[in-house]
């Protein structure tokens, strides 16, 4: 499975910890930057993962800043990105058995490493469950086509 990711830099050093992390699990990583602990900007990094998940780039995609509230913000603008911002596990799991969320968004400042890297196995370990969920995501999408008329890739 191919993997986006991307951090701001209150994100890069657990950006880099994840990166490690995933390359030993075998993951194949798309890494979007930023590449230095210079301040930067969470969005122009939050565009680029989710461009490439949209695009088929990439399967998911990982966004780190220090809260993970910007990244998930502007990821979620983008129809056809369900950006999910988890604290912990559960709330890992369930992101992706019930809301199939597509970008997991992660705050460096809010997590220890351990965690965090715990948070991405979890999530990335997890299937869609479908089910009644899938009438749900797909109103999800509904509303993305009133709000902006476009064709919005599942
Ligand atoms: C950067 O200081 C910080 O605002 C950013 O990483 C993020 O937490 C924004 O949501």
């Amino acid at each position: 499975m191919k993997i986006a990711i991307g951090s701001d830099h209150a994100g890069y050093p657990l950006k880099e910890k994840i990166k490690e992390f995933l390359s030993r699990e075998g993951y194949e990583v798309l890494d979007f930057g930023t590449h230095t602990k210079d301040s930067t900007h969470y969005p122009l990094y939050a565009k680029h993962v989710a461009k490439a998940v949209l695009e088929g780039k990439a399967h998911r995609g990982i966004l780190v800043c220090g809260t993970g509230i910007g990244m998930s913000i502007t990821a979620n603008k983008f129809p056809g990105i369900r950006a999910a911002l988890c604290t912990n596990e559960y709330m890992a799991r369930m992101s992706r058995l019930h809301n199939d969320a597509n970008i997991l968004c992660l705050g460096e400042r809010v997590l220890g490493t351990e965690l965090a890297l715990s948070i991405v196995k979890v999530w990335l370990e997890t299937p869609f469950e479908g089910g009644r969920h899938e009438k749900r995501v797909e109103l999800i999408t509904e509303i993305e086509h009133e709000t902006c008329g476009k064709d919005i890739p599942r």
